[in-house]
């Protein structure tokens, strides 16, 4: 089932930032693509990944700090949970989870939390900050090799193409930094 695009529209219309800002939709795909990287190595669940890159920075009301974007994106998905979200009690534990504590929380968890997470910091050279493996969660996401794949990556400002596409965005009509 996955992630339906009628609910990425959902999400979309309501986030009120630059859709192709640094906390918008090309972040989200790249979180994604990190936590598909890293659930390979460890078994993370990607259905929940993948819930927690749509949704963790979608109720985002600026691109400074914002400590409680995190609980809003809780709120959010319990709202939408019925009919939008495809997780079992367990998943929506671990995505509520992973959402509150993105925001500052520990490392502390199921696997599948702290690939979310991970998943989130590996994607911070897009703002010009090196992650620090004392933030990272996960040996796999704490490797050099790792840091450095997903940091060219956020530099560069990658395209998700393949989960954009899944998710029903129309990618090309966004442009990166603008509204
Ligand atoms: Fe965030
Ligand atoms: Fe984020």
């Amino acid at each position: 089932m996955g992630v339906d695009p009628r609910f990425v529209k959902i999400v979309l219309d309501q986030f009120s930032l630059p859709i192709g800002g640094i906390h918008g939709v090309f972040h989200w795909a790249r979180v994604m693509e990190n936590g598909m990287r890293l659930a390979a190595e460890c078994g993370a669940r990607l259905d929940v990944v993948e819930y927690f890159a749509l949704l963790h920075d979608s109720r985002r009301l600026d691109d400074g700090l914002d400590e409680y974007h995190g609980a809003r994106a809780v709120q959010f998905a319990s709202a939408f949970r019925n009919p939008w979200i495809d997780l079992d009690e367990e998943g929506f534990v671990f995505l509520e989870q992973a959402m509150s504590r993105h925001t500052g929380g520990a490392c502390d968890g199921n696997v599948t939390v702290q690939v979310c997470l991970d998943a989130d910091r590996l994607d911070l050279e897009r703002v010009g900050i090196q992650p620090d493996p004392r933030w990272l969660c996960t040996p796999h996401a704490r490797e050099p090799e790792t840091i450095a794949w997903a940091s060219a990556r956020a530099r560069n400002g990658h395209v998700a193409v393949e989960i954009l596409e899944r998710w029903g965005i129309d990618w090309k009509q966004i442009q990166p930094g603008y509204g």
